[in-house]
């Protein structure tokens, strides 16, 4: 029952979808039966290359994915034929540079030494940052490349197509499931209000069924929310074909996360996330922290459009990661980062194969408990 036509499609056990940044839980997501899908935005298409290899090296074989962000709408870059990160700097305003060294002073956070490689600033999202990840996934055994904020351009689309994989793309309203359906994409996933990440404002218990209505007979992945086989079930009620979680592998023992971030991730409540542009200047759901309050418009400016207010505030980020030694100190009450209403269900660091474990038998206790109470 739990192994479906998509698993077939795909050649995995479960339909069950781990995004993460963190290639050491795609593979053990993969090892496990589900399909990992490693997060490539920041990376560039020497270091995907380099991450693919290893990936494949440990998984002889098995699927997984991509995920690629090329978004629908870049307020300022479009304007722009050769977008540089130099060339938008001058597009933020001083106030905002003021801003955000107030806020790094007040919580006394750390200059980079000398010599730290900076953080990109404007990544792969704009110019031919994704194109190139994509050729660099074709390449390689990937089986599913997915795309976020929009529908993948039609030649993304043809070029996997023309490879034999799939396209997945991520969709917050019905319309934009419609839209990439038409456009060629063989997956849609549908992500709620609950999510971690960018994520539009109707919650999953309203979006999965609109979105499988829209376009059956296209699988559907539902996103958002969803950390145990409870929810899985619940999904898949609604029409789902499976389930796509990105929140949920952050505090596991193989993740990546800083670790003052998973301490704060183990802590949350369901309550302490917010939906807010401080990073990136769309609206993405993520800890609350004094980072979000501070660009909450009531003590400061306005978040700057994408991709600005990820130009804006990069290195910030970056001091701040190096600066925190615990979540109390001032550079810990700034460090947050993107994470679903899940997060206050993932209390204990489990390994991410036992998630995925945990994540079937809880939907197959579910699934026996409604045909037995029908059988009465
Ligand atoms: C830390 C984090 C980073 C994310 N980054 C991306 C991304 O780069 N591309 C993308 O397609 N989705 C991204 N997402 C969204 C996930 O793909 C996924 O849709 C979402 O996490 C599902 O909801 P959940 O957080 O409740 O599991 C991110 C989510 C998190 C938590």
């Amino acid at each position: 029952m739990l192994h479906n036509d998509l698993c077939e499609k795909l050649g995995i056990e479960f339909p069950i979808f781990a995004f993460s940044h963190c290639r050491d839980v795609v593979v053990a997501v993969c090892k496990a039966g589900g399909l990992g899908v490693l997060g490539a935005v920041e990376m560039d298409a020497e270091q995907l290359d380099r991450e693919l290899s290893i990936i494949e090296a440990e998984l002889d074989g098995r699927p997984y994915g991509v995920d690629i962000v090329i978004p629908a709408k870049l307020a300022v870059a479009e304007e722009f034929g050769d977008i540089t990160e130099e060339k938008l700097r001058e597009f933020i305003p001083e106030d905002h540079q003021s801003y955000v060294a107030e806020v790094l002073d007040a919580h006394d956070v750390e200059p980079l030494p000398e010599g730290t490689p900076r953080r990109p600033g404007l990544i792969s999202w704009a110019g031919d940052g994704a194109s190139s990840l994509v050729d660099v996934a074709l390449k390689h055994d990937v089986a599913l490349i997915a795309n976020a904020l929009g529908t993948p351009p039609p030649d993304v689309v043809d070029r996997v197509h023309q490879s034999g994989r799939l396209v997945a793309a991520l969709a917050g309203k019905a319309r934009h499931a419609r839209k990439h359906v038409d456009a060629g994409v063989d997956i849609v996933i549908a992500q709620g209000y609950e999510a971690g990440g960018h994520t539009g404002e109707v919650a999953s218990m309203v979006l999965i069924p609109e979105i499988v209505d829209e376009v059956s007979p296209v699988p559907v992945l539902a996103a958002g929310g969803i950390g145990g086989g409870r929810q899985m079930a619940a999904a898949m009620a609604l029409g789902a074909s499976g389930v796509w979680c990105g929140s949920v592998w952050l505090t596991t023992q193989e993740s990546d996360s800083h670790p003052v971030l998973k301490e704060k991730l183990l802590k949350a409540s369901s309550s302490d996330t917010e939906r807010s542009r401080s990073l990136t200047g769309k609206p993405a759901r993520q800890i609350r922290t004094e980072w979000t309050e501070a660009w909450n418009g009531e003590s400061g400016p306005n978040p700057l459009e994408m991709p600005l207010q990820t130009i804006l505030v990069v290195e910030a980020l970056q001091r701040i990661d190096r600066s925190a030694k615990g979540p109390d100190d001032g550079p810990g009450r700034l460090l947050g980062g993107a994470v679903g209403q899940i997060v206050g269900r993932m209390n204990t660091s489990l390994p991410a194969g036992r998630v995925v474990m945990d994540m079937v038998e809880e939907f197959l206790e579910v699934a026996e408990s409604f045909s037995d109470e029908l059988d009465h």
